[in-house]
């Protein structure tokens, strides 16, 4: 098999090693069921327990507020249908550049009338308004939920969380924020930043899949989202996912405890690989705010040119793991919402470049030795 470079790792990070380690017990020898009251069962029970523990004091939470649920889509869909079956919530601002998991739950919620929705504006770079936020905000709506992401999972962008929580703060509007970019690659204090609600999904941060979190601050007295029995203090039933509990724990303590580390390598790659592709694609731009932005993104748009319309497909042909802004089901790549949000013009090809902790300069060298044969008109198979 030709050579493969991974740069793919927004949608999902490799399992670190240390991680599998840890879990390996629990999918073993420590299989007891959680709720069971023998010894087998209060094993599995204090590993959850301490791993709640973990979880909450990375980012200050309580570990009363820290529930596991199956990702960042189970817990944004929580948060926002929670809030408003069980908070009181009849209007939801939001912004048309949300991860579809929250577009679509908020769809949901506007489909069956139980919600007024506004829309904040956006920037080009995917980045809410805040003076129209604070407009939205002073009009007075009824009991109102914001619910704008952390960090823009296709552009980048990441949004003031600090000023967007004093401004929820001001106007008496509960806040849910879609941190799955964020959280493991950025500080996050919910004690210093006051929300309602944030997510978090450990495969993003070299966890395993099918595992996250959702913060819940206490003073949200919401009802349980999955009915059956007392799991998750009677939020979530269902037998706990054990060693993706076990693995999301280990990895975000390992994220957090390496961080420096990782930012100024992965910040490093980024800019590298930006100084290549102005070097050598005439033409190309970048999507995303310069400065404000994930280290782990780097959002291309290539010009017009016969030799770019399939772009992800090609790179995935000379060995590049990439990723389109875009949902690609027949091979026909379409338009994603957010960029079509920021007006992103539809003749120019849109591609996400996404680093992690084990991409390495020699990686850059060959993407972008492969980029320059696709413009060139010919993909490079290297054997
Ligand atoms: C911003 C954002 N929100 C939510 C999700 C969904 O997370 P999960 O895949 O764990 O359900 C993702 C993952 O793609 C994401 O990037």
């Amino acid at each position: 098999m030709g050579r493969r470079v991974y740069l793919d790792n927004a949608a999902t990070t490799p399992l670190r090693p240390e991680v599998l380690e840890v879990m390996m017990p629990f999918l073993t020898g420590q299989f007891g069921n959680p709720s069971s009251i023998h010894q087998d069962g209060r094993t599995t029970r204090a590993a959850i327990e301490n791993s709640r523990k973990t979880v909450a004091n990375l980012i200050g939470a309580s570990t009363g507020e820290i529930f596991f649920t199956s990702g960042g889509t189970e817990s944004n869909n929580m948060a926002i249908k929670c809030a408003v079956s069980d908070l009181g919530v009849t209007r939801i601002i939001t912004s048309p550049a949300e991860h579809h998991c929250v577009k679509h739950s908020v769809e949901h919620l506007l489909a069956k009338n139980a919600v007024h929705v506004d829309f904040v504006k956006i920037d080009k770079y995917g980045l809410p308004d805040f003076n129209h936020l604070e407009s939205l905000l002073a009009t007075d709506n009824g009991k109102t939920l914001v619910t704008l992401m952390h960090a823009n999972n296709e552009l980048g962008s990441m949004l003031d969380l600090q000023r967007l929580s004093e401004l929820c703060h001001k106007y008496g509007a509960w806040l849910h924020s879609d941190t799955v970019q964020t959280v493991g690659h950025f500080p996050i204090n919910v004690k210093q930043t006051p929300v309602d609600f944030i997510s978090g999904a450990s495969h993003k941060f070299y966890g395993p899949k099918g595992i996250g979190f959702i913060y819940i601050n206490s003073r949200c007295h919401i009802h349980p989202y999955i009915d059956g029995g007392s799991q998750e203090r009677n939020m979530r039933a269902g037998t706990e996912n054990i060693c993706g509990i076990i693995g999301l724990a280990k990895a975000m303590q390992l994220a957090y405890a390496e961080l420096e580390e990782d930012k100024a390598h992965i910040n490093g790659i980024k800019q590298y690989m930006k100084d290549q592709l102005i070097a050598t694609c005439p033409g190309i731009l970048f999507n995303g705010h310069p400065s404000e932005s994930l280290y782990t993104v780097l959002n291309v748009s290539f010009p017009p040119d016969p030799q770019t319309e399939l772009m992800v497909m090609s790179l995935d042909i000379a060995g590049i793991s990439a990723s389109g802004g875009s949902a690609c089901s027949s091979g026909a790549e379409s338009q994603s919402h957010v960029l079509e949000a920021i007006g992103h013009p539809s003749d120019r090809t849109p591609v996400r470049f996404s680093f992690s902790r084990n991409t390495t300069k020699d990686d850059i060298d060959f993407a972008v030795h492969q980029i320059s044969g696709i413009l060139a008109g010919g993909v490079h198979v290297t054997v």
